[in-house]
Protein backbone atom coordinates (compact mmCIF):
# COMPACT_ATOMS: atom_id res chain seq x y z
CA UNK A 1 0.00 0.00 0.00
CA UNK A 2 1.30 3.43 -0.92
CA UNK A 3 0.43 6.87 0.71
CA UNK A 4 -1.39 9.34 -1.97
CA UNK A 5 1.66 11.25 -2.10
CA UNK A 6 3.93 8.87 -3.03
CA UNK A 7 1.74 7.20 -5.74
CA UNK A 8 1.51 10.80 -7.03
CA UNK A 9 4.77 10.91 -7.27
CA UNK A 10 5.74 7.43 -8.59
CA UNK A 11 3.05 8.11 -11.31
CA UNK A 12 4.23 11.49 -12.55
CA UNK A 13 0.16 12.99 -11.42
CA UNK A 14 -0.81 15.64 -9.09
CA UNK A 15 -2.15 14.14 -5.57
CA UNK A 16 -5.34 16.33 -6.47
CA UNK A 17 -5.65 14.44 -9.83
CA UNK A 18 -5.19 10.75 -7.88
CA UNK A 19 -7.51 12.01 -5.12
CA UNK A 20 -10.77 12.84 -8.06
CA UNK A 21 -9.85 9.16 -9.43
CA UNK A 22 -10.70 7.77 -5.92
CA UNK A 23 -13.56 9.54 -5.93
CA UNK A 24 -15.16 9.06 -8.92
CA UNK A 25 -14.35 5.10 -8.13
CA UNK A 26 -11.31 4.67 -10.67
CA UNK A 27 -9.09 4.26 -8.06
CA UNK A 28 -9.72 2.32 -4.65
CA UNK A 29 -8.82 3.60 -1.48
CA UNK A 30 -8.32 2.08 2.25
CA UNK A 31 -7.53 4.66 5.10
CA UNK A 32 -6.39 7.05 2.72
CA UNK A 33 -3.73 4.52 1.31
CA UNK A 34 -3.70 2.84 -2.59
CA UNK A 35 -3.16 -0.79 -3.45
CA UNK A 36 0.08 -0.76 -6.12
CA UNK A 37 -1.57 -3.29 -8.36
CA UNK A 38 -4.75 -0.76 -8.46
CA UNK A 39 -2.20 2.53 -9.37
CA UNK A 40 -0.44 0.01 -12.05
CA UNK A 41 -3.66 -1.06 -13.25
CA UNK A 42 -4.89 2.52 -14.23
CA UNK A 43 -1.40 3.86 -14.60
CA UNK A 44 -0.20 0.55 -17.14
CA UNK A 45 2.34 2.43 -18.83
CA UNK A 46 4.61 3.46 -16.27
CA UNK A 47 8.72 3.34 -17.53
CA UNK A 48 11.64 3.73 -15.50
CA UNK A 49 12.44 6.42 -18.36
CA UNK A 50 9.45 8.01 -19.27
CA UNK A 51 7.95 8.36 -16.33
CA UNK A 52 7.50 12.12 -14.66
CA UNK A 53 8.25 10.75 -11.38
CA UNK A 54 11.72 9.81 -12.54
CA UNK A 55 11.92 13.43 -14.07
CA UNK A 56 14.87 14.31 -11.93
CA UNK A 57 16.51 10.96 -12.82
CA UNK A 58 16.37 11.51 -16.72
CA UNK A 59 17.60 15.10 -16.24
CA UNK A 60 20.78 13.73 -14.07
CA UNK A 61 21.52 11.20 -16.62
CA UNK A 62 21.00 13.82 -19.97
CA UNK A 63 23.24 16.62 -18.12
CA UNK A 64 25.66 13.80 -17.37
CA UNK A 65 25.80 14.11 -13.71
CA UNK A 66 27.15 18.07 -14.25
CA UNK A 67 27.81 19.76 -10.89
CA UNK A 68 25.05 22.14 -10.54
CA UNK A 69 22.67 19.57 -11.02
CA UNK A 70 24.22 16.81 -8.66
CA UNK A 71 23.89 19.83 -6.53
CA UNK A 72 20.53 20.75 -6.88
CA UNK A 73 18.99 17.63 -7.20
CA UNK A 74 21.14 15.22 -5.03
CA UNK A 75 21.33 14.38 -1.67
CA UNK A 76 24.50 14.90 -0.05
CA UNK A 77 27.03 11.75 -0.31
CA UNK A 78 26.92 10.92 2.92
CA UNK A 79 23.13 10.53 2.82
CA UNK A 80 23.32 9.06 -0.41
CA UNK A 81 25.04 5.98 1.17
CA UNK A 82 23.30 5.50 4.37
CA UNK A 83 20.28 5.24 2.23
CA UNK A 84 22.13 3.17 -0.01
CA UNK A 85 23.42 0.91 3.15
CA UNK A 86 19.76 0.94 4.69
CA UNK A 87 18.79 -0.31 1.53
CA UNK A 88 21.30 -3.30 1.14
CA UNK A 89 20.66 -4.24 4.51
CA UNK A 90 17.15 -5.02 3.95
CA UNK A 91 18.27 -6.56 0.43
CA UNK A 92 20.71 -8.66 2.17
CA UNK A 93 18.27 -9.61 4.85
CA UNK A 94 15.82 -10.68 2.21
CA UNK A 95 18.84 -12.98 0.65
CA UNK A 96 19.16 -14.52 3.53
CA UNK A 97 15.68 -15.60 4.46
CA UNK A 98 15.53 -16.87 0.69
CA UNK A 99 18.67 -18.74 1.11
CA UNK A 100 17.08 -20.62 4.36
CA UNK A 101 13.44 -21.12 2.57
CA UNK A 102 15.85 -22.60 -0.66
CA UNK A 103 17.51 -25.12 2.37
CA UNK A 104 14.34 -25.92 3.79
CA UNK A 105 13.09 -27.35 0.04
CA UNK A 106 15.83 -29.28 -0.45
CA UNK A 107 15.81 -30.53 3.15
CA UNK A 108 11.91 -31.41 2.68
CA UNK A 109 12.30 -32.79 -1.22
CA UNK A 110 15.14 -35.19 0.46
CA UNK A 111 13.22 -36.46 3.06
CA UNK A 112 10.45 -37.25 0.38
CA UNK A 113 13.17 -38.77 -1.59
CA UNK A 114 13.55 -40.99 1.46
CA UNK A 115 10.01 -41.89 1.94
CA UNK A 116 9.29 -42.50 -2.04
CA UNK A 117 7.82 -46.19 -0.91
CA UNK A 118 5.01 -45.02 1.07
CA UNK A 119 1.59 -43.92 -0.94
CA UNK A 120 1.51 -40.85 -2.57
CA UNK A 121 4.96 -39.99 -1.60
CA UNK A 122 6.56 -40.09 -5.15
CA UNK A 123 3.42 -38.15 -7.01
CA UNK A 124 4.53 -35.32 -4.15
CA UNK A 125 7.80 -35.46 -5.30
CA UNK A 126 7.12 -35.10 -8.50
CA UNK A 127 4.58 -32.17 -7.64
CA UNK A 128 7.38 -30.27 -5.60
CA UNK A 129 9.91 -30.56 -8.20
CA UNK A 130 7.76 -29.32 -11.60
CA UNK A 131 6.71 -26.07 -9.16
CA UNK A 132 10.63 -25.58 -8.40
CA UNK A 133 11.29 -25.71 -11.74
CA UNK A 134 8.26 -23.35 -12.82
CA UNK A 135 9.68 -21.23 -9.74
CA UNK A 136 13.15 -21.05 -10.40
CA UNK A 137 12.67 -21.35 -14.18
CA UNK A 138 10.38 -17.95 -14.31
CA UNK A 139 11.71 -14.94 -16.42
CA UNK A 140 9.39 -12.18 -14.99
CA UNK A 141 10.14 -8.31 -15.42
CA UNK A 142 10.35 -6.85 -12.39
CA UNK A 143 7.50 -4.65 -11.00
CA UNK A 144 8.21 -1.48 -12.54
CA UNK A 145 6.15 0.09 -9.41
CA UNK A 146 8.02 -1.40 -6.90
CA UNK A 147 12.11 -0.48 -8.75
CA UNK A 148 10.80 3.09 -8.75
CA UNK A 149 9.46 2.96 -5.50
CA UNK A 150 13.22 1.93 -4.87
CA UNK A 151 15.11 4.59 -6.52
CA UNK A 152 12.70 7.27 -4.62
CA UNK A 153 13.68 6.44 -1.29
CA UNK A 154 17.11 6.67 -2.16
CA UNK A 155 16.43 10.10 -4.33
CA UNK A 156 14.02 11.34 -1.08
CA UNK A 157 12.74 10.70 1.93
CA UNK A 158 9.33 10.78 3.23
CA UNK A 159 8.23 13.08 6.20
CA UNK A 160 4.99 12.68 7.77
CA UNK A 161 4.06 15.07 10.59
CA UNK A 162 2.32 14.68 13.78
CA UNK A 163 -0.33 15.73 14.86
CA UNK A 164 -1.64 17.21 11.43
CA UNK A 165 -0.68 14.74 9.24
CA UNK A 166 0.59 16.52 6.76
CA UNK A 167 3.52 15.25 5.01
CA UNK A 168 6.51 16.37 1.87
CA UNK A 169 9.33 14.47 0.47
CA UNK A 170 12.44 15.79 1.26
CA UNK A 171 14.70 16.00 -1.82
CA UNK A 172 18.01 17.09 -3.01
CA UNK A 173 20.32 18.75 0.09
CA UNK A 174 17.46 20.02 1.34
CA UNK A 175 16.93 20.80 5.06
CA UNK A 176 13.66 18.90 6.78
CA UNK A 177 12.69 23.04 6.98
CA UNK A 178 13.43 23.90 3.68
CA UNK A 179 11.65 20.97 1.93
CA UNK A 180 8.51 21.53 4.48
CA UNK A 181 8.08 25.09 3.34
CA UNK A 182 8.84 24.08 -0.32
CA UNK A 183 5.50 21.89 0.47
CA UNK A 184 3.81 24.85 1.63
CA UNK A 185 3.73 24.12 5.12
CA UNK A 186 3.78 26.64 7.86
CA UNK A 187 6.00 24.70 10.36
CA UNK A 188 7.31 26.80 12.98
CA UNK A 189 10.81 28.24 13.19
CA UNK A 190 12.78 31.52 13.71
CA UNK A 191 16.35 32.26 12.67
CA UNK A 192 16.41 29.29 9.93
CA UNK A 193 20.17 28.63 10.77
CA UNK A 194 20.81 27.00 13.98
CA UNK A 195 20.43 29.20 16.72
CA UNK A 196 17.38 29.92 17.80
CA UNK A 197 15.56 26.13 18.37
CA UNK A 198 12.16 27.73 17.36
CA UNK A 199 12.34 24.67 15.06
CA UNK A 200 12.92 22.09 17.50
CA UNK A 201 10.94 18.87 16.46
CA UNK A 202 10.87 15.12 17.70
CA UNK A 203 11.66 12.18 15.30
CA UNK A 204 9.14 9.94 16.45
CA UNK A 205 10.69 7.39 13.76
CA UNK A 206 13.13 7.15 11.43
CA UNK A 207 16.66 8.65 10.69
CA UNK A 208 17.65 11.92 10.45
CA UNK A 209 21.86 13.22 9.97
CA UNK A 210 22.87 16.72 10.82
CA UNK A 211 23.78 18.23 7.56
CA UNK A 212 24.29 22.11 8.81
CA UNK A 213 26.00 23.33 11.94
CA UNK A 214 23.92 25.03 14.93
CA UNK A 215 24.80 26.72 18.28
CA UNK A 216 21.83 26.16 19.89
CA UNK A 217 22.49 23.01 21.89
CA UNK A 218 19.95 20.70 22.57
CA UNK A 219 19.73 19.02 26.37
CA UNK A 220 20.55 15.37 26.75
CA UNK A 221 17.14 14.91 27.76
CA UNK A 222 15.72 16.31 24.59
CA UNK A 223 18.41 14.24 22.73
CA UNK A 224 17.57 11.13 24.27
CA UNK A 225 13.78 11.99 23.65
CA UNK A 226 14.58 12.11 19.77
CA UNK A 227 14.18 16.16 19.39
CA UNK A 228 16.23 17.67 16.58
CA UNK A 229 16.31 20.82 14.34
CA UNK A 230 14.67 21.33 11.32
CA UNK A 231 16.81 23.34 10.21
CA UNK A 232 20.15 21.52 10.40
CA UNK A 233 19.16 17.88 9.83
CA UNK A 234 17.88 16.00 6.39
CA UNK A 235 15.99 12.99 6.33
CA UNK A 236 17.85 9.40 6.12
CA UNK A 237 15.40 7.23 5.78
CA UNK A 238 11.09 8.37 6.07
CA UNK A 239 10.41 9.84 9.14
CA UNK A 240 7.26 10.65 11.46
CA UNK A 241 8.33 14.33 12.95
CA UNK A 242 5.87 15.88 15.82
CA UNK A 243 6.21 19.76 14.99
CA UNK A 244 4.46 22.31 15.75
CA UNK A 245 2.87 24.37 12.68
CA UNK A 246 1.43 27.84 12.34
CA UNK A 247 -2.35 27.70 12.48
CA UNK A 248 -2.77 31.72 11.65
CA UNK A 249 -1.24 34.48 10.79
CA UNK A 250 -1.40 35.59 14.49
CA UNK A 251 1.39 33.38 15.41
CA UNK A 252 4.02 34.96 13.53
CA UNK A 253 6.08 37.35 15.45
CA UNK A 254 7.20 40.89 13.57
CA UNK A 255 10.55 41.27 12.12
CA UNK A 256 12.94 43.49 10.93
CA UNK A 257 15.55 42.45 8.58
CA UNK A 258 17.49 44.46 6.17
CA UNK A 259 17.62 43.12 3.31
CA UNK A 260 19.44 44.29 -0.16
CA UNK A 261 17.59 44.74 -4.19
CA UNK A 262 18.57 42.16 -5.81
CA UNK A 263 17.07 42.62 -9.14
CA UNK A 264 14.92 45.60 -10.47
CA UNK A 265 13.10 44.07 -13.51
CA UNK A 266 10.08 46.32 -15.79
CA UNK A 267 6.88 43.87 -15.89
CA UNK A 268 5.73 46.48 -18.76
CA UNK A 269 5.48 49.85 -18.48
CA UNK A 270 3.55 50.85 -15.53
CA UNK A 271 4.84 47.85 -12.85
CA UNK A 272 8.18 47.29 -11.34
CA UNK A 273 9.19 43.68 -9.64
CA UNK A 274 11.17 44.42 -6.71
CA UNK A 275 13.59 41.48 -6.04
CA UNK A 276 15.21 41.79 -2.52
CA UNK A 277 17.19 39.12 -1.31
CA UNK A 278 17.55 38.87 2.88
CA UNK A 279 20.56 37.46 4.50
CA UNK A 280 21.55 34.20 4.35
CA UNK A 281 21.24 33.87 8.50
CA UNK A 282 18.13 36.24 8.64
CA UNK A 283 15.19 35.44 6.69
CA UNK A 284 11.69 36.81 6.69
CA UNK A 285 9.19 33.93 8.31
CA UNK A 286 5.40 34.86 6.90
CA UNK A 287 2.26 33.14 5.08
CA UNK A 288 1.67 33.58 1.78
CA UNK A 289 -0.46 36.91 0.96
CA UNK A 290 0.70 38.89 3.66
CA UNK A 291 2.02 42.47 3.91
CA UNK A 292 5.44 43.78 4.99
CA UNK A 293 6.29 47.63 5.40
CA UNK A 294 9.67 48.39 3.61
CA UNK A 295 11.62 51.48 4.03
CA UNK A 296 14.09 52.64 1.37
CA UNK A 297 15.89 56.11 1.74
CA UNK A 298 13.21 58.34 4.00
CA UNK A 299 10.47 56.87 2.07
CA UNK A 300 8.13 53.83 3.27
CA UNK A 301 5.14 51.26 2.41
CA UNK A 302 3.20 48.79 2.82
CA UNK A 303 3.71 45.90 0.68
CA UNK A 304 2.08 42.77 0.03
CA UNK A 305 4.80 40.07 -0.53
CA UNK A 306 4.03 38.35 -4.28
CA UNK A 307 6.50 35.46 -3.68
CA UNK A 308 5.84 32.07 -1.64
CA UNK A 309 7.17 31.41 1.95
CA UNK A 310 9.03 28.68 0.57
CA UNK A 311 12.12 30.89 -0.74
CA UNK A 312 12.26 32.98 2.18
CA UNK A 313 15.41 34.55 1.38
CA UNK A 314 14.20 36.28 -1.87
CA UNK A 315 10.93 38.96 -1.32
CA UNK A 316 8.90 39.89 -4.80
CA UNK A 317 6.61 42.34 -4.97
CA UNK A 318 5.20 44.62 -7.36
CA UNK A 319 5.51 48.25 -7.56
CA UNK A 320 3.29 50.64 -9.56
CA UNK A 321 4.58 53.36 -11.09
CA UNK A 322 2.52 56.41 -9.28
CA UNK A 323 4.25 60.22 -9.40
CA UNK A 324 2.74 60.95 -6.21
CA UNK A 325 3.53 58.07 -4.26
CA UNK A 326 7.51 58.72 -2.96
CA UNK A 327 8.08 54.92 -2.53
CA UNK A 328 7.31 54.24 -5.91
CA UNK A 329 9.11 57.08 -7.26
CA UNK A 330 12.16 55.72 -5.01
CA UNK A 331 11.97 52.08 -6.99
CA UNK A 332 11.28 53.52 -10.52
CA UNK A 333 14.29 56.27 -10.32
CA UNK A 334 16.66 55.73 -7.77
CA UNK A 335 16.74 52.00 -6.25
CA UNK A 336 19.60 49.91 -7.65
CA UNK A 337 20.76 46.03 -6.99
CA UNK A 338 22.60 46.13 -3.42
CA UNK A 339 21.06 48.87 -1.84
CA UNK A 340 19.47 48.51 1.45
CA UNK A 341 15.80 48.54 2.03
CA UNK A 342 14.43 47.57 5.11
CA UNK A 343 11.60 44.62 5.92
CA UNK A 344 9.51 44.88 8.84
CA UNK A 345 6.60 42.53 9.03
CA UNK A 346 4.68 40.81 8.30
CA UNK A 347 1.00 42.18 8.52
CA UNK A 348 -2.48 40.90 7.78
CA UNK A 349 -5.01 37.70 7.27
CA UNK A 350 -5.13 37.46 4.03
CA UNK A 351 -3.92 33.81 4.00
CA UNK A 352 -5.34 31.17 2.83
CA UNK A 353 -7.47 28.59 5.12
CA UNK A 354 -5.66 25.91 6.20
CA UNK A 355 -6.67 23.08 5.84
CA UNK A 356 -10.03 23.84 3.91
CA UNK A 357 -11.38 21.44 1.49
CA UNK A 358 -13.04 23.76 -1.21
CA UNK A 359 -12.24 24.41 -4.53
CA UNK A 360 -10.34 28.59 -4.63
CA UNK A 361 -11.39 31.17 -6.74
CA UNK A 362 -9.01 34.32 -6.63
CA UNK A 363 -10.30 37.34 -7.71
CA UNK A 364 -7.36 40.32 -8.48
CA UNK A 365 -7.58 43.47 -10.01
CA UNK A 366 -4.40 45.03 -11.18
CA UNK A 367 -1.85 45.15 -8.83
CA UNK A 368 -4.14 42.85 -6.24
CA UNK A 369 -2.29 40.30 -7.79
CA UNK A 370 0.60 40.56 -6.31
CA UNK A 371 -0.56 38.65 -3.14
CA UNK A 372 -3.36 36.58 -4.87
CA UNK A 373 0.31 35.09 -6.76
CA UNK A 374 1.15 34.62 -3.37
CA UNK A 375 -1.30 32.61 -2.68
CA UNK A 376 -1.69 31.19 -5.64
CA UNK A 377 2.23 29.87 -5.71
CA UNK A 378 1.19 28.37 -1.99
CA UNK A 379 -2.29 26.01 -3.27
CA UNK A 380 -0.47 24.65 -5.79
CA UNK A 381 2.83 23.76 -3.24
CA UNK A 382 0.07 22.23 -1.32
CA UNK A 383 -1.23 20.28 -3.97
CA UNK A 384 -5.06 19.84 -2.00
CA UNK A 385 -7.52 21.96 -4.18
CA UNK A 386 -9.26 20.36 -6.59
CA UNK A 387 -9.47 23.06 -8.31
CA UNK A 388 -8.28 26.58 -8.77
CA UNK A 389 -9.45 29.70 -11.01
CA UNK A 390 -7.77 32.58 -11.27
CA UNK A 391 -9.72 35.81 -12.77
CA UNK A 392 -7.81 38.89 -12.86
CA UNK A 393 -9.20 42.24 -14.16
CA UNK A 394 -7.25 44.90 -15.90
CA UNK A 395 -8.21 47.90 -17.74
CA UNK A 396 -5.05 49.03 -18.35
CA UNK A 397 -4.11 49.50 -22.17
CA UNK A 398 -1.09 46.71 -21.90
CA UNK A 399 -3.47 44.22 -19.58
CA UNK A 400 -2.11 41.40 -16.86
CA UNK A 401 1.36 42.06 -16.44
CA UNK A 402 2.51 38.36 -15.75
CA UNK A 403 -0.31 36.78 -18.15
CA UNK A 404 2.21 34.46 -19.58
CA UNK A 405 2.87 32.95 -16.09
CA UNK A 406 -0.59 32.91 -15.54
CA UNK A 407 -0.72 30.86 -19.05
CA UNK A 408 2.11 28.80 -18.37
CA UNK A 409 0.43 27.84 -15.14
CA UNK A 410 -3.10 26.79 -17.04
CA UNK A 411 -1.24 24.99 -19.01
CA UNK A 412 1.08 22.95 -17.02
CA UNK A 413 -2.08 21.89 -14.19
CA UNK A 414 -5.11 20.38 -14.81
CA UNK A 415 -6.90 22.05 -12.03
CA UNK A 416 -5.80 25.64 -12.51
CA UNK A 417 -7.91 28.08 -15.00
CA UNK A 418 -6.97 31.64 -16.00
CA UNK A 419 -9.25 34.16 -17.20
CA UNK A 420 -8.20 37.58 -18.28
CA UNK A 421 -10.85 40.09 -17.90
CA UNK A 422 -11.01 43.80 -19.34
CA UNK A 423 -14.07 45.00 -19.67
CA UNK A 424 -17.47 44.99 -17.47
CA UNK A 425 -18.03 46.54 -13.57
CA UNK A 426 -17.75 44.10 -10.63
CA UNK A 427 -21.58 43.02 -11.32
CA UNK A 428 -21.00 41.74 -14.76
CA UNK A 429 -17.46 40.27 -13.62
CA UNK A 430 -19.77 38.30 -10.61
CA UNK A 431 -22.38 37.19 -13.07
CA UNK A 432 -19.66 35.70 -15.36
CA UNK A 433 -18.20 34.05 -12.49
CA UNK A 434 -21.95 32.65 -11.14
CA UNK A 435 -22.67 31.62 -14.76
CA UNK A 436 -19.05 29.46 -15.08
CA UNK A 437 -19.36 27.79 -11.86
CA UNK A 438 -22.70 26.78 -11.01
CA UNK A 439 -21.50 25.82 -7.75
CA UNK A 440 -20.41 29.04 -6.78
CA UNK A 441 -20.85 28.96 -3.04
CA UNK A 442 -18.87 25.92 -2.83
CA UNK A 443 -15.55 28.12 -3.41
CA UNK A 444 -13.36 29.27 -0.95
CA UNK A 445 -12.97 32.83 -2.96
CA UNK A 446 -9.98 35.44 -2.42
CA UNK A 447 -10.44 38.91 -3.69
CA UNK A 448 -7.79 41.33 -3.95
CA UNK A 449 -7.30 45.17 -5.76
CA UNK A 450 -8.15 48.57 -5.41
CA UNK A 451 -10.69 49.12 -2.68
CA UNK A 452 -13.11 50.25 -5.34
CA UNK A 453 -12.93 47.01 -7.12
CA UNK A 454 -12.85 45.08 -3.96
CA UNK A 455 -16.10 46.74 -2.40
CA UNK A 456 -17.84 46.27 -5.59
CA UNK A 457 -17.21 42.66 -6.09
CA UNK A 458 -17.82 42.11 -2.13
CA UNK A 459 -21.49 43.73 -2.57
CA UNK A 460 -22.22 41.64 -5.46
CA UNK A 461 -21.05 38.68 -4.27
CA UNK A 462 -23.19 39.35 -1.36
CA UNK A 463 -26.09 39.46 -3.72
CA UNK A 464 -25.60 36.71 -4.87
CA UNK A 465 -26.08 34.81 -2.29
CA UNK A 466 -22.35 33.92 -1.56
CA UNK A 467 -21.31 33.11 1.73
CA UNK A 468 -19.41 35.96 3.64
CA UNK A 469 -17.29 33.31 5.84
CA UNK A 470 -16.03 31.92 2.09
CA UNK A 471 -14.50 35.17 1.23
CA UNK A 472 -11.15 37.23 2.10
CA UNK A 473 -10.20 40.45 0.52
CA UNK A 474 -7.20 42.50 0.71
CA UNK A 475 -8.56 46.29 -0.48
CA UNK A 476 -5.63 48.81 -0.88
S1 LIG B 1 15.03 27.99 12.95
FE1 LIG B 1 16.31 28.71 14.53
S2 LIG B 1 17.33 26.95 15.18
FE2 LIG B 1 16.18 26.26 13.50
Amino acid sequence: MLTLSRAARLVGASRVALQLKIRSGELPSFDGMVSAEDLLRLYPDIRLDEDGGFEQVREIKERAFGRRVRERLLPSQEILSQRLYEQSTELADLRAHLQRYHAMMEAVRGRIGEQEALPGMAALGAFLDAQLAEILGATEAPNALAVMDDMLRIMSAHVTLHPSGHDFFVEGADTLLEAALKAGLAVNYGCSNGNCGLCKARVVSGEVRQVRPHDYALSEAEKSQGYTLLCCHAAVSDLVVEALETGSAGDIPPQQIVARVKALQPLGDEMRLLHLQTPRNNRLRFLAGQNVTLAAGDTSAELPVASCPCDDRNLHFHVARDPKDDFARQVFEALRPGDPVTVFGPWGDFVLRADSPRPILFVASEAGFAPVKGLIEHAMSLDRAERLHLYWHSALPSGQYLANLCRSWAEALDNFRYVAVTEGGAEALVERMAREHADLAAFDLYLAGPEGFVDGIAKALDRQGFPAAQLRAAAR
